[in-house]
């Protein structure tokens, strides 16, 4: 019997959880598949990926930083990967690749089904204009929240990404804007952290009055990466969420996506959750 072969491409990749994820939906929905670690040079992403796809590979998940050129290597494209202008999610089909980003779809139901936040009708406040920003903002707007407010170091960033979602988030009636950190109002019943300031060793880039009482504060990253953030939301009193939900939801989007069949996340999550605190 033939095993298909599946991966995560990105740099680094030694530390990915995805290759322990895909090993349990797989064995939760009786799947004959293996998933590796693929690390790409960075100057070289496209040639390893084609030598995987070579090589027998049926697809892969792309990681930072290589969303962008993922993209650019899809030959078709789903409406959402279109939207956000990356590709976290490849299947080799033969005639062309298609591409896909599952990051949004990951973290909208993380926050509505696993954080039990209902999106629909509130003020949210979103934190970066990189590459985690602009894979996940279509996704949200898709939530019909009442408003987005995208708030970057760069301002103009910032109203790039709202510029190339202006259509959409009218089509869902949400109110979309940029601004700068410092002012980006306050009150917010959901704040996403898409920076990657503390990478950096910087602070939370925002002042605590930005969360309303009781808000939902979730950091796209997890583990020790997420910590400050999530260290200090909690200590204004906002209930804090770290990127390891969202993580998990995307890969079964994209087990999906590859294999037709949809894995139960909350198992996964749990025994995730055990080795990352
Ligand atoms: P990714 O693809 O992971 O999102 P990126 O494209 O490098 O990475 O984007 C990083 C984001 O974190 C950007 O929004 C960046 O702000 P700028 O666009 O102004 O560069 C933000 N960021 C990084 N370090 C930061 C810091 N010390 N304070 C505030 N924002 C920071």
């Amino acid at each position: 019997m033939t095993v298909d072969r599946y991966a995560v491409a990105g740099n680094p990749v030694a530390h990915s959880r995805s290759p322990t994820i895909h090993a349990m939906y797989a064995e939760q929905t009786h799947q004959a598949l293996v998933y590796e670690r693929l690390l790409c040079p960075l100057d070289d992403f496209a040639a390893t990926v084609r030598a995987f796809a070579a090589a027998g590979g049926s697809g892969c998940n792309v990681t930072v930083p290589f969303k962008f050129e993922a993209f650019a290597l899809a030959a078709k494209l789903s409406p959402r990967a279109q939207l956000a202008g990356a590709v976290n999610t490849l299947r080799f089909d033969e005639g062309g690749w298609f591409g896909d980003n599952t990051d949004g779809a990951g973290l909208v139901r993380d926050i509505e089904r696993n954080a039990g936040v209902v999106l629909a009708g509130k003020r949210v406040l979103l934190l970066g204009a990189g590459g985690a920003s602009a894979g996940v903002l279509g996704s949200l707007i898709a939530a019909r929240p009442s408003e987005i407010r995208l708030a970057n170091r760069s301002v103009g960033k910032a109203q790039g990404l709202v510029d190339a979602h202006r259509d959409w988030a009218a089509q869902h009636g949400v109110q979309l804007t940029a601004c700068s950190l410092t002012e980006c109002g306050s009150a917010y019943q959901v704040l996403i952290n898409g920076t990657s300031a503390s990478l950096a060793g910087a602070g939370v880039p925002v002042a605590p009055e930005v969360m309303a009482s009781g808000a939902l504060a979730l950091d796209m990253m997890y583990g020790p990466a997420a910590e400050p953030f999530l260290a200090w939301a909690r200590s204004h009193g906002a209930t804090a969420r770290d990127g390891l939900g969202m993580l998990i939801e995307q890969a079964a989007e994209a087990f999906e996506l590859w294999r037709g069949v949809k894995p139960e996340t909350a198992p996964v999550l749990a025994a995730l959750r055990e080795q990352v605190q």
